[in-house]
């Protein structure tokens, strides 16, 4: 009996198995030879949420969540942040190295000579009303763009993959400009490829009258490292809805559609907003006690805590809560980062979030800073859907190419009626 093995005995037909154990996990497949009789369709193992289920193998991201480490192919998050350019980080994120200072250059060329859009996407984005949620508008322009780019189908060309990766990435920014200038009733300001990929979207954001606009070092950093945090996150819900909508062969365009939608829910990308909404409405550090109560006996969530794989402080948050501080350093100080700060505190010291191993996430800071950027809530999940672009696309690619991968299809425990007789409507 091999020592890395599980030994099951399935008691209905008193049968014992070997089912072999392969980096620590089994294959659901293998417990299929089960059957309790001859005709028995066989074992199935049930997981709502695939709260311990492995879909894929991946060598994108590394998280230990009781630890709280994340890493991008093996660099960890904190150096990334420190050193590093969200366009490098996201080559790292792809490609699996670290770019030379060659494939930087041609990268950085290829990405800034595809942010323009066609016009008609501007068209389409002008036909949304003036107050369109702008993630309602990313969700369908972007999943749009596969109607401009039909090329993008041919899935299992390399070319292809590789051209619709940089447009991608490169027109992610501009659409959300667009987005957010329409929700504005301002001109659209179209690409400045002299910019940074940072600098430049600053400059489609808020570009005026300036013929020559200067982003400024410290907000360009910040959304940096802001972009560099939310590059990628191993089988997240939007990298999973990625996945399993690619799986079916569909193009790129319209996956990024699905994932982006994905994002877009409160649980997900949305939970900075609900941050920012939840810090607002207790607007004062003498009702935290009051609201962390309601929060504990289940009336409502401590919006930013928690999270699925972390059950140590998210390093996400440490990073974002250090920027925080800085942008907020040359913006003013916003009161709700007071009330963030002192929240934490006293969740931190509190029984209930401790025995759940419940800390901070990304999103409990995140909001702070595009808050004293000037963005509206409403932009957040569009902040987070832009950088997020390059592990989507990265978790993509290597889905498409890994021979272990089918159609994404779960199976499910029918619980409903069988074989009804159909009544007709007079007599129902
Ligand atoms: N506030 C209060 N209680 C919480 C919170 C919270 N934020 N999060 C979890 N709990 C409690 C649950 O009520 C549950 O308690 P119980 O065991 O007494 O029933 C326990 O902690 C476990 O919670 P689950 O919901 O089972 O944890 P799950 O892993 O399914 O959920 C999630 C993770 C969705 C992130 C959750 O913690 C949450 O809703 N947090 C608030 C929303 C949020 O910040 N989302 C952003 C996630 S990060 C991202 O997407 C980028």
């Amino acid at each position: 009996m091999p020592d890395d093995s599980l030994t099951v005995k399935d008691n209905r037909p008193g049968k014992t198995y070997e089912i072999p154990i392969t980096d620590g996990t089994v294959r659901a497949i293998d417990f299929r030879q089960m059957k309790a009789s001859e005709d028995d369709f066989g074992l199935m193992t049930y997981d709502p949420a695939f709260t311990n289920t492995a879909s894929c193998r991946s060598e994108v991201t590394f998280i230990d969540g009781d630890v709280g480490i994340l890493e991008y192919r093996g660099y960890p998050i904190e150096q990334l942040a420190e050193q590093s350019t969200y366009l490098e980080t996201a080559f790292l994120i792809l490609y699996g190295h670290l770019p030379n200072k060659q494939e930087l250059e041609e990268w950085t060329h290829n990405i800034t000579y595809h942010t323009m859009l066609h016009e008609n996407i501007k068209k389409f984005v002008e036909g949304f009303r003036y107050d369109a949620h702008p993630m309602g508008m990313i969700v369908g322009t972007v999943g749009a763009l596969s109607t401009f780019y039909p090329d993008a189908r041919h899935i299992d060309d390399p070319e292809s993959r590789e051209m619709q990766t940089w447009r991608l990435i490169a027109k992610m920014p501009t659409l959300a400009a667009f987005c957010y200038r329409h929700n504005r009733g301002l001109p659209y300001v179209y690409p400045d490829n002299e910019l940074t990929y940072a600098g430049n979207f600053l400059n489609m954001l808020w570009r005026m009258g300036e013929t020559d606009y200067k982003p400024d070092p410290v907000l360009e950093k910040a959304i940096n490292v802001l972009f560099i945090l939310h590059a990628d996150h191993e089988q997240n819900c939007s990298a999973n809805a990625m996945r399993a909508v690619g799986s079916s062969k569909t193009d790129p365009y319209s996956a990024t559609a699905a994932a982006a939608a994905a994002l877009y829910g409160p649980l997900h990308g949305g939970a900075n907003e609900e941050v920012i909404h939840m810090l607002t409405e207790i607007g004062d550090k003498k009702r935290i006690p009051e609201f962390v109560q309601k929060f504990k006996s289940g009336e409502g969530r401590l919006m930013g805590f928690g999270h699925r794989v972390y059950k140590n402080y998210d390093p996400r948050a440490k990073i974002i809560k250090r920027t925080a501080e800085e942008v907020l350093d040359l913006t003013g100080r916003n009161p709700l980062l007071d009330i963030a700060m002192e929240l934490e505190r006293i969740a931190l010291e509190d029984e209930y979030f401790v025995s759940r191993k419940l800390y901070p996430n990304v999103d409990f800071y995140s909001g702070i800073i595009y808050q004293a950027l000037g963005f509206p809530v409403e932009m957040f999940p569009v902040l987070f859907a832009i950088p997020r672009t390059a592990g989507w696309l990265a978790q993509w690619r290597e889905m498409v190419v890994d021979p272990e991968q089918k159609i994404a299809r779960p199976r499910q425990i029918y619980t409903g009626d069988r074989g009804l007789k159909y009544v007709p409507i007079g007599k129902r």
